[in-house]
């Protein structure tokens, strides 16, 4: 009764509070009393977020600040700091959400919310450190309500000191008149200590293997519960676009209870158990994911993107308070023979409605699904580092490779003048025309000629247009005899006139004008416009000023893609993470195309006709989750549609991307030294979860699965792996208080980081370099997911790459790993590209 009569104080005040003229009353509230918001006349929300409820009680108003959203399928987060600094109890939401236009709510809680604006685009980012799903409406789902006298534990230690708010507007065709929208959702909390604490118990499998074409594939969890007494009261499921199904049960004297079942293509809300179950001591946990592999040409395997699977079922609980464990997780089946006696109905798939689709809204977007083509035999290609990848007019591939030579810390001195004549021009041919089914190679050129090859790319006609970082200077090599038609720049100066470059990186020669593009550089920040014969035309960008970079401002323009439908050229600009399109007839900045999911650096861009854009990203840096990988974007949206990493060897240095019409497209690594072929499978498929703000939620949840598969081959019990174990277990339930006092989602996230870290760390100084070797089939997955990247433990190239690495002395191991080395290295000049880990002395390759 009590709880009724606060929600209908919620309502009021929240409709009536402006009229009202409300002043906070209490003490608690004075810093914030000037909280004011400058909502929308249009929309209904009040104008302040805290609304006092008595002395122990308070309202806290989240809300979109009066949004027009202008493409369907727009992300949209806000943030806001709980008012308190203590904690405090979250007994109800109340969604306030348009019916017409939100297609689903999620509710965050964390310390660092992603940005400091009054809203952003999701895509930016939800929290930098971890965030707990508090609350999730979807328009179709029934809303989240908690029981009487159950709280969510939030502000203190909690890792809660904000709410982040992310609204999924979908259809947008209401939003014509250009009115404003302040969906959100409406908090009540209170101070007083709540009986009963509301936390997660997370159930996922790390080791589903999906075969391609397979039909019906189960992936199943079990575990034993050995707490207290927990009460469920709402469960979510999660997958990708292979999940048909997933159920969870409760196991008592081999009875099955059923807790929930749903579609994953639903909406992924949480949804109301629908008879009470309590779990109690010595009770088993089970649940199933259905998945299909039809339309698949290779294996899933559990991952983070979008092409990979996750079987996840998330059930909310409450306990006592005084036993409250706020977090648990399951990966484990304890007793597979079990699962002969799961009830049907989770073998069976729950139709879906097109209209009730998680992301789409009625209408399908045909989907292109990026595979590589693992019987290409172009990976075992004896290359140097591949920097510059092109297609002929034939649609042969070209590749542009440095032989013999490597980009190291001796190349060059502090005014970008190349030290290393006295090794001559690279003798092999660094040019190779590839056979594009068979990877033959049909014709080489290019020897005597280039000290450090960067980048390739042809010309309508099927010249090759090649940069040399070494020799500061652009080149055009003619159809036939491959000898120099045109050279810009001067050999061996570096400069930043009309006749002078400095590390030039990239080529693009516009097919109507004939006009040459040429990014630069390493040491330039601009963009140079020659005509068809070389006469300098203009030049645009600048370096990029301190803080956030702006439009026309550049930190390496490394890669070249024109637009001839949209008259645009896109610059990838590496170290700024972010593709910048300008139009390229007057240089003028039309958009910039930038993703949560790139991370910090975007190596290459390259657009095929269609509309479609592939951009290839950079390694993590400690602490980063986004992987490495390759990428396809719509070109109008910039949404990612969808991205790719190879199954054979693992992406390094992905340095140049390059795709043809048909959507086959090649990633040449410059520290893997290799260049992979990607295909594209065709198929009508509903998009489910994929957009950044779930599915960083959920790769995080992954570094969890990494820590496990860490622990578990474990042969000999070292030392090393006894202080991860136990940061593991300290950060599992009942233990530590300051997860008791966490909310829902992947606590030990941020602990397990720093363990998995600090262990690879260790790793690399003792030499061992085992975590690429696990034979074992939790080995194979460990090693897909560092494929990856996802977590700290792909990061081995970042810090290779800035060790200093003599070309001539092939005995620097004993420095490897060594703190001191890398930390002189990050001085100064840190945006270079270096050469990979020592290898073994070179041969000469191919
Ligand atoms: C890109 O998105 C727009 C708007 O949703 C759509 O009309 C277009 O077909 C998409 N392009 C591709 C290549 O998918």
């Amino acid at each position: 009764m009590a709880g009724l009569i606060n929600n209908l104080l919620i309502l009021l005040l929240v409709f009536q509070n402006t009229c009202l003229g409300f002043k906070n009353p209490l003490s608690v509230f004075k810093r914030y009393k000037d909280t004011t918001r400058s909502l929308s006349s249009e929309c209904l929300g009040n104008n302040r977020p805290v609304i006092s409820l008595g002395l122990t009680d308070f309202a806290l108003d989240i809300r979109m600040p009066g949004v027009t959203p202008k493409q369907s399928d727009t992300y949209l987060c806000m943030s806001l700091r709980l008012p308190v600094d203590e904690e405090a109890y979250v007994v109800d939401f109340r969604p306030q959400a348009s019916m017409d236009t939100v297609h689903h709510m999620l509710l965050f809680g964390c310390n660092v919310p992603s940005s400091t604006e009054n809203y952003w685009d999701c895509d930016e980012g939800i929290c930098t450190d971890k965030s707990n799903i508090l609350y999730a409406w979807a328009r179709n789902a029934p809303p989240t309500r908690l029981p009487k006298g159950v709280g969510f534990k939030v502000g203190g230690e909690t890792g809660s000191k904000y709410f982040v708010l992310q609204v999924h507007y979908g259809d947008v065709s209401a939003f014509r008149d250009k009115h404003k929208d302040c969906s959100g959702v409406t908090l009540h909390l209170t101070h007083q200590r709540q009986p009963l604490i509301a936390g997660m118990y997370l159930m996922m499998s790390v080791n589903t293997v999906i075969p391609p074409g397979e039909k019906v594939v189960d992936a199943d969890i079990a575990c034993h519960y050995q707490k207290y007494p927990m009460h469920l009261f709402a469960y979510r499921v999660h997958t990708h676009r292979l999940g048909k199904v997933v159920s969870g049960y409760r196991v008592r004297n081999g009875q099955w209870t059923l807790i929930g079942r749903q579609s994953p293509q639903l909406p992924q809300a949480f949804y109301p158990v629908e008879h009470p179950v309590d779990i109690s001591f010595g009770d088993t946990l089970a649940a199933r994911c259905v998945f299909t592999g039809e339309g698949r040409t290779t294996e899933t395997h559990i991952g983070g993107t979008a092409s990979d699977e996750m079987c996840n079922f998330y059930i909310m609980y409450y306990m006592e308070a005084k036993h409250a464990v706020s977090y648990m997780t399951c990966t484990q089946n304890i007793n597979p023979d079990m699962f002969r006696n799961i009830p049907q109905e989770a073998n069976i798939p729950i139709p879906v409605k097109s209209d009730m689709i998680m992301m789409t809204h009625g209408h399908h977007h045909e989907d292109f699904h990026i595979e590589e083509a693992v019987d290409w035999p172009g990976v075992n290609l004896k290359l140097g580092q591949v920097s510059g990848l092109a297609l002929d007019p034939k649609n042969n591939l070209v590749i542009f490779h440095r032989g013999d030579h490597v980009w190291d810390r001796n190349s060059f001195d502090s005014s970008f003048v190349y030290q290393q004549r006295g090794l001559g021009p690279i003798e092999q041919n660094t040019i190779l025309v590839i056979d594009p089914s068979n990877a033959e190679v049909l014709d080489s050129t290019g020897k005597n000629l280039f000290y450090l090859p960067h980048g390739l790319s042809i010309d309508k006609d099927g010249n090759y247009w090649v940069t040399d970082v070494a020799l500061h200077q652009v080149f055009k090599l003619g159809v036939h005899d491959k000898e120099p038609l045109l050279i810009l720049g001067r050999s061996l100066q570096p400069g930043s006139d009309k006749n002078h470059f400095c590390q030039p990186t990239d080529v693009a020669v516009d097919p109507v004008t004939g006009n040459i593009y040429v990014s630069d550089g390493y040491c330039n920040s601009r963009i140079v416009v020659f005509s068809p014969n070389g006469m300098f035309i203009m030049q645009w960008g600048e370096e990029t000023s301190v803080g956030k970079a702006k439009p026309g401002q550049f930190r390496i323009p490394h890669s070249l893609t024109l637009v001839p439908e949209f008259g645009q050229l896109c610059v990838a600009d590496r170290e700024n993470g972010r593709i910048q399109c300008f139009r390229s007839e007057t240089g003028e900045f039309t958009r910039e195309i930038k993703h949560k999911l790139f991370g910090r650096e975007l190596f290459a861009v390259s657009y095929i006709p269609g509309g479609l854009l592939f951009a290839v990203n950079g390694m993590p840096y400690p602490g980063d989750i986004e992987p490495v990988q390759g990428f396809m974007m719509n070109f109008s949206t910039g949404e990612i549609m969808d991205t790719f990493i190879p199954v054979r060897k693992n992406f390094e240095m992905p340095h140049d991307v390059v795709a043809s019409e048909d959507k086959t497209v090649y990633v040449g690594d410059v520290h893997a030294k290799t260049v992979w072929k990607f295909t594209s499978t065709e198929k009508m498929e509903h998009r489910s979860v994929k957009k950044a703000g779930i599915e960083v939620q959920e790769i995080k949840a992954e570094t969890v699965i990494e820590a496990k598969l860490k622990n578990k081959p474990v042969s000999t019990e070292s030392p090393k792996k006894w202080e991860k174990h136990h940061m593991v277990e300290q950060a599992s339930p009942g233990i530590s208080f300051v997860l008791i006092t966490t909310l829902l989602i992947i606590p030990i996230v941020v602990l397990l980081a720093i363990a998995v870290f600090i262990r690879w760390r260790k790793t690399r100084v003792y030499g061992a370099d085992a975590d690429h070797k696990l034979e074992s089939s939790s080995g194979r997955i460990l090693g897909r997911l560092q494929g990856k990247g996802s977590g700290g433990l792909n990061l081995g190239n970042f810090f290779a790459s800035h060790k200093s690495y003599s070309r001539k002395g092939f005995d620097r191991l004993s420095t490897e790993g060594s703190d001191q080395e890398k930390d002189e290295d990050d001085g100064t000049d840190s945006e270079e590209e270096y050469s990979a880990p020592p290898p073994p002395p070179v041969s000469s390759s191919s």
